[in-house]
């Protein structure tokens, strides 16, 4: 396990950041803070109010961020070298997360546990090389975990990799078992971004913006297939506060045609560090009563199935390990869990943040709270990880080294009608916020 004392991350040095971009008010969910019933670690129920207002803490000390080269790649959209940096947000209570523009990728997260040590806790790589050619390679070596990757223009999986909208039929690169997978050949997770530093309020950060072509993931990766419609204006800001909230807000547009869209962030969590093994001991709260079910190849069915009664039950604590080798049928197709969860948001308006799912290390003491404006959750305890991939200290990722929370509209919306819409048309503003806040217990 990587563990720094707090006062190393508190040396961290930071140079004056550029002037605020854009810190006028985008969100529909500011304003929107519900206190919510929660149900605690020890199961019981709880009033809680989050997330935290990031002007309200803090202090008078002020989060920093310092900005490092981080190499140069290949751009696919252009061809040419662009050059990437690396993002590192320093808080007040010795939380430090490190974001690049290559992918809008979270490379890494140190928080403190309840003793104040350090360490990172989401999986990742330690060079630029590495997240080429191994997060999510294009052809003809496709496949890779997506670690810390902004997935896009649509998270998870569409059947077959085909849809109609508004009476076309579009077509998007198979790259798992017969569907598309996470956008398709190269996503947004293998573009380098145009990044603009943002500071106010109590939070510092950095926006991200791409705007993918009509046609994206078709013809210009090498498809023959008609990829995503409409060219998509797409910002991902990522901020940082003094109450160690991880704030990433989603915004779009797109022009000429509609199109779908469902971006998410995949980052892995070990609550006990990245290189500390397995996650079986860790407990997992998800406020949902039901789920999507897949078929064989991981395509929901269509039906919103109950989880009462099932390994899929985690409206109160459990332990990853405790259900994960069951004989349901579920968990074999997923190999463990690797699923949407239908997330509870009864009195919650759209756009209003609601709790999505807590993770707590016995451990450490470290604990996570996931809150999303997003209808569904993607949980995947990292069932893929064979043990091929060295991560970022050195440590080999084997199977279930880390979970993912992807806050995310359903996989295969596209084609469930019965499924909340992921249509983005001319005209509209997409907007989605998910925040990650860590604390201890
Ligand atoms: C998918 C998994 C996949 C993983 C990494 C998850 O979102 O549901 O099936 O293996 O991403 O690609």
């Amino acid at each position: 396990m990587r563990t720094r004392p707090l006062s190393a991350l508190r040396k961290a040095i930071a140079r004056p950041a550029a002037p605020a971009a854009s810190l006028k008010p985008r969100t529909r969910t500011g304003a929107a803070l519900a206190g919510v019933l929660v149900i605690g670690m020890a199961g019981s129920l709880a009033m809680h109010q989050a997330p935290l207002p990031a002007a309200a803490s803090g202090g008078t000390c002020s989060p920093t961020i310092t900005t490092t080269p981080f190499g140069t790649t290949i751009e696919p959209y252009t061809g040419k070298p662009a050059q990437v940096f690396q993002y590192t947000l320093t808080n007040c209570t010795g939380m430090q997360v490190k974001i690049l523009n290559y992918g809008g990728i979270v490379q890494s997260i140190a928080v403190p546990d309840r003793h104040g040590h350090a360490a990172d806790v989401v999986l990742g790589f330690q060079t630029l090389n590495e997240y080429v050619s191994q997060d999510s390679p294009p052809p003809p070596a496709p496949g890779g975990p997506y670690f810390g990757e902004t997935i896009g223009r649509y998270g998870n999986r569409i059947a077959k990799g085909t849809f109609t909208l508004d009476g076309n039929t579009y077509t998007l690169p198979i790259n798992n078992n017969g569907n598309s997978l996470h956008g398709g050949f190269v996503g947004f997770g293998n573009h380098v971004w145009a990044p603009t530093v943002v500071q106010g309020n109590g939070t510092v950060g950095v926006q991200l913006k791409l705007v993918s072509p009509d046609g994206d993931d078709g013809a210009n990766v090498g498809c023959s297939c008609t990829g995503y419609p409409g060219t998509l204006t797409m910002f991902v800001t990522y901020t940082l506060d003094s109450s160690s909230q991880l704030r990433i807000h989603y915004t779009a547009t797109v022009a000429g045609k509609a199109t779908v869209l469902n971006p998410t962030n995949h980052s892995y969590f070990n609550l006990a560090g990245e290189s500390s093994g397995d996650v079986y001991a860790q407990k997992v709260m998800i406020n949902a009563d039901s789920y999507t079910p897949t078929d064989k190849t991981q395509i929901p069915t269509g039906v919103i199935a109950p989880v009462k009664g099932t390994p899929f039950d985690f409206t109160t604590p459990q332990t990853i390990g405790s259900r994960i080798n069951e004989s349901d049928p579920q968990l074999l197709i997923g190999q463990g869990y690797d699923h949407n969860w239908v997330l509870n948001r009864a009195g919650l308006q759209t756009g209003q943040l609601g709790l999505a799912a807590r993770a707590w290390d016995p451990a450490s003491g470290r604990e996570l709270t996931v809150w999303t404006t997003e209808p569904g959750v993607q949980f995947y305890s990292g069932n893929f990880l064979t043990g091929s991939i060295v991560g970022i200290s050195g440590h080999t990722y084997r199977q279930s080294a880390g979970y993912t929370f992807e806050t995310q509209h359903y996989p295969d919306s596209p084609n469930h009608p019965n499924f909340p819409s992921t249509v983005l048309r001319p005209g509209q503003q997409f907007d989605s916020t998910t925040i990650f806040r860590f604390s201890t217990f």
